[in-house]
């Protein structure tokens, strides 16, 4: 399985994602704005893995910043969260981050200045292996639908690369094929970035499973001609309400497998959920420049100057969606809000293979 990021010796070693799959380099980051830097144009991206490089970025700036009291230390911090804070809006996973190492420290603010910045850089590494078990977890969880012989559609990269390995959506995927079921995955192209096709068809194709590459509007055809069983995406913001925020292309692919009959299964790691937002109406999404969109690879496809929206995310409503695979279970987005209920008793809401 493909290395997405790693921190060694001080450095973190990002694969540039926008190079695959035709060249396989590793970026090394010496400071935080170079992270920065690699989440904004994409080197690294997917939700949990730009929660990682967050907490690694987080943890190389920490080194820099010099202070001899806790509330100077935490001062010296400001900068590097508002720096990784403003790179990508929708990802709720750099705020997540964020808020933790805000809360770690409080919890430590009696310890050496010196001794804090040990602890980060061994917490974005703890980070990083936690990444891995849970999306292990959510594979166990969500490989109990998986039939042997389904064909199941997914939609931009959810896989090892989007995460610190395993991959959320590739998890249920790679566990089903442990378990010994053929199946075969659909991949969506994912236009304009191509995660699908750059990504999701390469790490497929590297660990051996059965993948087609399919362009965005063929998602259509194949679900009326009965060839998909279900899909499975993931999600850079799930909410209270169950809507779910994902790479833009995600809503009409819904709206298609419910037209079908096909279920949509949507795999969020609990850090991906914010119950403090109560619908997806209150997701900030994110839109990015029009090159992406005017240009293939450097090479202009557009007629100069035409106007361009690029909105990078959309809102699936909860109602499009069968359930939600978390480390936790699975559930219907309607019981969603209640995994934040002190003392509820999950086994009985949990969502099931019949
Ligand atoms: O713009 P990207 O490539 O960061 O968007 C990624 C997605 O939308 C993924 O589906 C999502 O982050 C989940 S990654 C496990």
């Amino acid at each position: 399985m493909v290395k997405t990021i790693e921190l060694v010796d001080g450095v973190v070693k990002m694969l540039d994602q926008t190079r695959l799959p035709r060249e396989v380099v590793y970026v090394d980051c010496k400071d935080y704005q170079m992270v920065a830097r690699g989440i904004k144009d994409l080197w690294i991206r997917g939700a949990p893995a730009i929660g990682i490089a967050a907490s690694m970025g987080i943890a190389i700036g920490a080194r820099e910043v010099r202070a001899d009291s806790f509330d100077e230390f935490m001062n010296g911090l400001e900068p590097v969260f508002r720096t990784l804070l403003a790179t990508r809006p929708t990802a709720v996973n750099i705020q997540w981050a964020v808020d933790r190492t805000r809360k770690l420290l409080d919890e430590r603010k009696d310890r050496p200045i010196d001794e804090l910045k040990t602890f980060l850089i061994e917490e974005s590494l703890r980070v990083l292996e936690q990444d891995i078990e849970i999306n292990k977890t959510i594979g166990k969880w969500g490989s109990q639908f998986i039939k042997d012989g389904d064909t199941i559609i997914t939609h931009c990269n959810a896989g090892s690369l989007a995460t610190g390995g395993y991959g959320t959506a590739t998890g249920p995927i790679r566990a089903a094929v442990e378990q010994g079921k053929k199946i075969q995955v659909y991949a969506d192209e994912t236009r304009p970035v191509l995660q699908g096709c750059r990504l999701t068809s390469w790490e497929l194709m590297q660990d051996n499973i059965p993948v087609t590459l399919i362009t965005d509007n063929t998602a259509g055809a194949i679900l009326y001609n009965g060839e998909i069983n279900l899909a499975i995406v993931v999600t850079d913001l799930t909410v209270a309400n169950g809507d779910v925020a994902n790479k833009i292309g995600t809503y009409p692919l819904a709206v298609l497998c419910r037209e079908n009959g096909v279920p949509f299964y949507v795999a969020a790691p609990l850090s991906s959920i914010d119950f403090s937002i109560p619908t997806g109406d209150l997701i900030p999404i994110e839109e990015r420049g029009p090159e992406e969109v005017t240009h293939v690879f450097g090479c202009h496809i557009a007629p100069e100057g035409v106007k361009v929206r690029n909105i990078a995310f959309d809102v699936t409503p909860a109602r499009y969606v069968t359930g939600i695979i978390t480390e936790k279970g699975v559930f219907r987005p309607e019981d969603l809000h209640r995994l934040n209920e002190p003392g509820v008793d999950l086994e009985a809401i949990m969502l099931k293979a019949e």
